[in-house]
C-alpha cells in the first residue's frame, strides 16, 4: 500500500491508435532526457502483437501509460516492462502505483498462460522516483550486464518473480 490514493475517476484501458499523440508527448516528457526517439519507439509499440499497453485515464483524459513486452524465444517467454510513465502534472497522486499494480497483474496472467517466470525492466540509476516505486513493488537487481542510455545515464536491470 502507498500513502497517496489515486483519483476516484481513474480507469484503465488498452491503448488505441488514437493515443499516438498522447504517447509521443508523454514519452518526450518522461524519457526525452535519456535520448531522442522515444516518442516514435513507444508509438511503434501501440498495437504491436508482442506488446500489451495500458492507458490510465482520469475522466476521459489519458494521464499515464505502461507497455508490457512478451517475447517468446525457443519456448521461453520473457516479460519486459518496456515503459511506465505518468504525465508530469498527474504525478504523486498514486497513479503510477495503481498502473504498476495493474501491469504486474497482467504480467501474472501472462505468466500463468504462457509460462513467463519473471518480469524485467530497465531504469536509469539516477531515477530516484522510479527506483523507489519499483523497490516498493518487489523488484530487485537482475544479474544482467549493465548498459547505458543514449545520453549516457547508467541503465540498471531489475527483476521481479511472477507466479
Ligand atoms: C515513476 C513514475 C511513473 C511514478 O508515478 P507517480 O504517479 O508519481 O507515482 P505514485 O504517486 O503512485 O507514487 C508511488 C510511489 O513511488 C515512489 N515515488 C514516486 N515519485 C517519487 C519521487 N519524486 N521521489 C521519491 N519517490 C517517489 C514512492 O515510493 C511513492 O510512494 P509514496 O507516495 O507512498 O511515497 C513517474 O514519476 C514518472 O512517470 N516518471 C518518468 C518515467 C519513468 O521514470 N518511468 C519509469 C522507468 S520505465
Amino acid at each position: 500500500m502507498v500513502a497517496a490514493r489515486p483519483p476516484d475517476a481513474i480507469a484503465f484501458r488498452a491503448s488505441e491508435p488514437a493515443d499516438r499523440l498522447f504517447v509521443a508527448r508523454l514519452a518526450e516528457a518522461a524519457f526525452g532526457h535519456l535520448g531522442p526517439g522515444y516518442g516514435a519507439l513507444l508509438g511503434s509499440w501501440i498495437g504491436a502483437p508482442e506488446v500489451a499497453s495500458i492507458v490510465v485515464t482520469v475522466g476521459s483524459r489519458p494521464v499515464g501509460l505502461s507497455m508490457l513486452g512478451l517475447y517468446a524465444n525457443e519456448g521461453v517467454v520473457r516479460a519486459d516492462l518496456l515503459a511506465l510513465a505518468v504525465a508530469p502534472g498527474a504525478r504523486r497522486l498514486g497513479i503510477g502505483w495503481a498502473l504498476l499494480e495493474r501491469t504486474i497483474a497482467l504480467a501474472e496472467r501472462c505468466a500463468q498462460e504462457r509460462g513467463a517466470r519473471e518480469l524485467r525492466l530497465s531504469v536509469a540509476e539516477d531515477n530516484v522516483a522510479a527506483r523507489a516505486l519499483f523497490a516498493r513493488a518487489g523488484f530487485t537487481a537482475a544479474p544482467d550486464e549493465g548498459s547505458t542510455y543514449e545520453n549516457g545515464q547508467t541503465a540498471l536491470r531489475l527483476r521481479r518473480t511472477l507466479g
